[in-house]
């Protein structure tokens, strides 16, 4: 009998969630999808009483307000959980290392802007405008989707140079977590960052340049975890990520973990 409400729901890791979630007829569940006519999601809640579909994009103020008061007025004002998973990135730039990015103001604003939008900010205004509804729900849980691509250990121990906006955006995401946390504690509310693993999202067949860009992110990755054969599937990114955001407590709360539970295995 828990409320969630999942950001970015239209396809991937968010979908899952969703999915996952609406087994459970006891639960209800808010997809909140910039776009509420994507066939996915519709497809989706069409087959689940308990799935209620809501526009909102956490890169705009407004939106994410009016999302939050429509899912007030579905939940009676009430919601346990917060799942911010929206996520953008400027995908030209993401093979580029630090040292090839342009000495170009209004150019390096286009590889950060999609990242800091949909993280930082996004994950700001997603938690202001649902902190209302979750402080009158009785798990009073606010979880943030990020990376091991943020984790420090394993850029230095894979060698991973690429990916630099978006992996710093989710490093600032795993600071605001631990800012919240530290803020809300009193109030009996746990914050977490945590990371999926690396899961396997891409929609059709992937391009020849996706599928030499994860060869590559395989071998690095590889280097810390010899056994790794390749991506997981979203269902169970999901099932372990369910489990941490359930065993989420006070004294775990301002972490960024894996969805394995620890800050080690992020695969
Ligand atoms: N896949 C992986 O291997 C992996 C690894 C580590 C971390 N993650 C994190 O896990 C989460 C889910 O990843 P994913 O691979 O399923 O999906 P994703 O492609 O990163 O996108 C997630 C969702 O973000 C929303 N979104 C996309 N562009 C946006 C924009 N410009 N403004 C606002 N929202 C936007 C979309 O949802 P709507 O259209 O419904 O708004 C989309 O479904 C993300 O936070 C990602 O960074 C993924």
């Amino acid at each position: 009998m828990s409320s969630y409400a999942i950001t970015g729901a239209s396809k991937g890791i968010g979908r899952e969630f969703v999915r996952q979630l609406a087994a459970d007829s006891t639960n209800t569940v808010l997809a909140i999808v910039r776009n509420p006519k994507s066939a996915d999601i519709s497809d989706l809640a069409s087959k689940h009483s308990n799935v209620h579909i809501i526009k909102g994009d956490v890169t705009d103020p407004k939106s994410i307000l009016e999302a939050a008061a429509a899912a007030a007025a579905i939940t009676d004002g009430k919601l346990d959980v917060l799942i911010h998973n929206s996520n953008a990135v400027d995908k030209d730039s993401m093979a580029s290392t630090p040292s090839q990015l342009p000495f170009d103001a209004q150019a390096i604003q286009n590889i950060f802007s999609p990242s800091l939008n949909t993280a930082i900010y996004g994950g700001i205004w997603a938690t202001n405008a649902f902190l209302p509804l979750i402080e009158k729900g009785a798990q009073k849980k606010i979880v943030h989707i990020s990376s091991g691509m943020a984790d420090v250990d394993l850029i230095n121990k894979a060698g991973v140079s690429s990916g630099v906006a978006y992996s710093i955006a989710k490093a600032g995401l795993n600071v605001t977590v631990a800012k919240y946390a530290a803020e809300l504690a009193p109030r009996g509310i746990k914050v977490l960052a945590l990371s999926p693993g690396w899961v396997d999202t891409w929609d059709g067949e992937k391009p020849a340049e996706v599928v030499y860009a994860n060869e590559l992110l395989l071998k690095m990755f590889q280097l810390v975890e010899p056994e790794l054969k390749g991506q997981i599937q979203p269902e169970e990114s999901v099932k372990k990520c369910l489990q941490v955001i359930e065993n989420l407590n006070a004294g775990s709360s301002g972490s960024f973990v894996s969805h394995n539970g620890d800050r080690s295995r992020w695969f």
